[in-house]
């Protein structure tokens, strides 16, 4: 069974409502692919315009970030069933800055997945090690971790319609990518994970996306390996590039 491919843009906290418009539209027509699945999360100001701009065009709109609960006195929070009202379909969940920056602990990010489930988002859960858990030799076990403790609960169903991003820590931002064996190497860990919690129907049709300095140089290589089935793209998202790596 093959699965489609799912190229997103995370614009973490880049573009002002106005650039966010010009940037849609600056990308409209290099962005079309009718065999890939093509993401823009956007900071949540930027959610309402964006969701107009690309109206009938082959691009969904992601959030990065949501809360736990629906409504309340969470001031400042942004909660699911608003994303959805809003017209946003993804949402990245447990990125590494959220991690690090904001404390964010897999308890908390296990119940961001289930709530974004049960309001119909699709999440796109985050994973990755440092450089020196790299160095260390406990990648796969970190990354297993993180993973096991973030699905607890989770259903099959639910898994199969997922995406997991792998994102080591020390590619981000960093214009040092993974090369294309290490990426597929925790990739296919991710994936074998997945058959042993689940079965392998749902590991064969969980999406798992690379991220990491992924850009139009070596967006196509690293799209060939078997067990990347797409990219999660920060600073290349914001230009050009990004149409290349749609189309890569
Ligand atoms: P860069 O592509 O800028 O390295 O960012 C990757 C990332 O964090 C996407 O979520």
């Amino acid at each position: 069974m093959a699965r489609r491919r799912i190229i997103a843009g995370n614009w973490k906290m880049n573009m002002t409502p106005s650039q966010a418009v010009e940037l849609v539209n600056t990308l409209k027509d290099l962005v079309v692919n009718d065999a890939v699945d093509v993401v823009y999360c956007v900071p949540a100001i930027d959610i309402v315009p964006v969701v107009e701009a690309v109206k009938g065009s082959n691009v969904a709109v992601g959030a990065e970030n949501m809360y736990i609960e629906d409504k309340g006195a969470f001031t400042g929070e942004i909660s699911a069933p608003m994303l959805v009202d809003a017209g946003v379909k993804y949402v990245i969940i447990g990125h590494s800055e959220r991690r690090d920056y904001f404390k964010e602990d897999d308890a908390f990010l296990n119940a961001k997945v289930k709530k974004a489930f049960e309001a119909g988002l699709t999440p796109i859960l985050c994973c990755g090690e440092s450089l020196e858990q790299r160095e260390s030799g406990v990648t796969m076990d970190w990354i297993r971790l993180q993973i096991k403790s973030d699905l607890v609960g989770v259903t099959a169903d639910q898994v199969k319609s997922m995406v997991i991003a792998y994102e080591p820590i020390w590619a981000i931002g960093t214009g040092k990518t993974a090369t294309s064996d290490q990426a597929q190497e925790v990739c296919k860990g991710i994936r074998d994970l997945i058959a042993e919690i689940y079965d392998t129907d749902t590991a064969e049709a969980v999406r798992i996306q690379y991220g990491g300095s992924m850009n139009a140089s070596n967006a196509a290589e690293l799209l060939s390996k078997p067990d990347i089935d797409g990219g999660l793209i920060g600073g290349a998202s914001l230009k050009a590039d990004f149409g290349q790596i749609v189309n890569a």
